[in-house]
């Protein structure tokens, strides 16, 4: 591991602890500033944790009609070794792993493959076609078995994100601002190509950064069977807390089979981040408009205009999600549909989910770099504040209060140590 990434993962360490702690980034400044995160705004159904899934490229978000995102989900992606398989990990469980085996049964596979198509040569008499066949069925099984346990993988981890849900609200339609935690440990994580001067500086390759993502409730207009009235405002408010903060990335998402001027996702973005420096307009359900009508004027900037470029996005459907078509067929029909559109054909190389995930990316590099300075001087600040807590209140009240808050303070103090060894060359 670099210095670097195990900067980065004290800092998703912290974020963690201080949800323990009950500090869910609500009030005041709190560490949770320290590096970027990606949030997701926008309508119900508008294909938020659609969008969310596609740039993370993992299956596993609970998605439909109706309010299904009922409270905050805080999905850390963190870069693990090539070769092992990947797993979910919830704070609220820490000892259960959900894994993904599909990939290494894959291997498995290929092996035993091998041995039977070398027991089968060693016979002296020809079967190539009984080879051939063999191979065929064996390939067959292979992927499908690999296709059934990375569904399966996917199930649970949504079904854990539903029944912690509940767990919290109740069956009900209640929402709360309690978030949960994921964390997907993967050797596959999303990185991050460091510009050559920032190399130079830092004497650092690219690097993995372990990135946090947050899928939100989608906003209203009124409550529905069985929700307070207050729910409208809820909702509104919980988002915004997420999204003022200035390391706040908004993914506004808005259907394009809706008039953008009523677009909840653009009016909350331009009005906690009125330059648009940290929004991302993200048009969805392109697919669904009327025929005879394009959403050119959005995309291209006519209808409103975004520091950003729009990117049109076209996610999987409800009936592909209960047919169960993957994230590998959903992103080619989605590049096939551009690319064969008489709409938005010129604009292929700037649509789609690859490209948004592309898009954010390169936003987060000139981010984080920017970040640098004020993260260190968070954390010595986190460190004197704490320090003067501990002091002020002499021995902590609550063994688990106080622990944690040790915890915290070990970890600063780390960041700390590693961040000056590093940059003394260390
Ligand atoms: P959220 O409530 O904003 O998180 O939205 P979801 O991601 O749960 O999606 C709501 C519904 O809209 C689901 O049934 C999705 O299949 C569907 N949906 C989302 N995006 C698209 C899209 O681009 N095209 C089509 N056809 N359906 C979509
Ligand atoms: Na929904
Ligand atoms: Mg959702």
């Amino acid at each position: 591991m670099t210095t670097m990434e195990s900067l980065i993962g004290l800092v998703n360490r912290i974020q963690r602890a201080c949800t323990v702690l009950g500090d869910h980034g609500g009030e005041g400044m709190s560490l949770w500033e320290a590096l970027p995160s990606v949030a997701v705004v926008g309508g119900q159904s508008s294909g938020k944790s659609s969008v969310l899934e596609s740039v993370v490229g993992r299956d596993f978000l609970p998605r439909g009609s109706g309010i299904v995102t009922r409270r905050p989900l805080v999905l850390q992606l963190h870069k693990t070794e090539q070769g092992q398989a990947e797993y979910a990990e919830f704070l609220h469980a820490p000892r259960k792993r959900f894994s993904d085996f599909g990939m290494l049964n894959l291997d498995k596979y290929v092996f035993s493959l091998w041995i039977k198509f070398n027991v089968l040569s060693i016979a002296s008499y020809n079967i190539e076609l009984v080879i051939h066949f063999l191979r065929f069925v064996n390939m067959l099984s292979i992927v499908s078995e690999a296709m059934d346990n990375l569904f399966a993988y996917a199930a649970s981890v949504r079904k854990e994100i539903q029944d912690e849900t509940d767990r919290i609200t109740g069956k009900s339609k209640h929402i709360s601002n309690i978030p949960i935690h994921l964390s997907i440990y993967s050797p596959n994580g999303l990185y991050i190509h460091l510009p050559l001067d920032f190399r130079a500086e830092f004497g650092l390759n690219n690097i993995f950064v372990n990135l946090t993502l947050i899928d939100l409730p989608g906003m209203t207009k009124v409550a529905t069977e069985g929700q307070p009235d207050s729910i409208v405002e809820d909702i509104e408010n919980m988002v915004r807390s997420y999204v003022e903060k200035p390391n706040s990335i908004i993914l506004a998402i808005s259907p394009a089979n809706q008039d953008i001027a009523t677009s909840d996702a653009i009016k909350l973005a331009r009005e906690v981040d009125p330059s648009g420096e940290r929004t991302f307009g993200v048009l969805t359900k392109l697919d669904l408009m009327d025929k005879g009508t394009n959403a050119l004027d959005v995309l291209e900037g006519r209808s409103y205009r975004l520091q950003h470029p729009w990117v049109g996005i076209v996610n999987r459907s409800q009936a592909d999600i209960n047919k169960n078509v993957d994230m590998i067929a959903a992103r080619r029909r989605e590049r096939e549909y551009f690319q064969t559109s008489s709409d938005y054909g010129h604009l292929t190389h700037k649509m789609g989910s690859e490209y948004l995930a592309k898009l954010l990316s390169k936003h987060l590099e000139s981010v984080i770099r920017q970040r640098i300075p004020s993260i260190i001087a968070l954390i010595n600040k986190t460190i004197d504040e704490l320090e003067a807590d501990l002091d002020r209140l002499g021995r902590p009240i609550g063994i688990d209060a106080g622990a944690q808050l040790y915890t915290i303070l070990d970890m600063c103090r780390a960041f700390d140590r590693v961040f000056k060894e590093h940059l003394d060359g260390g």
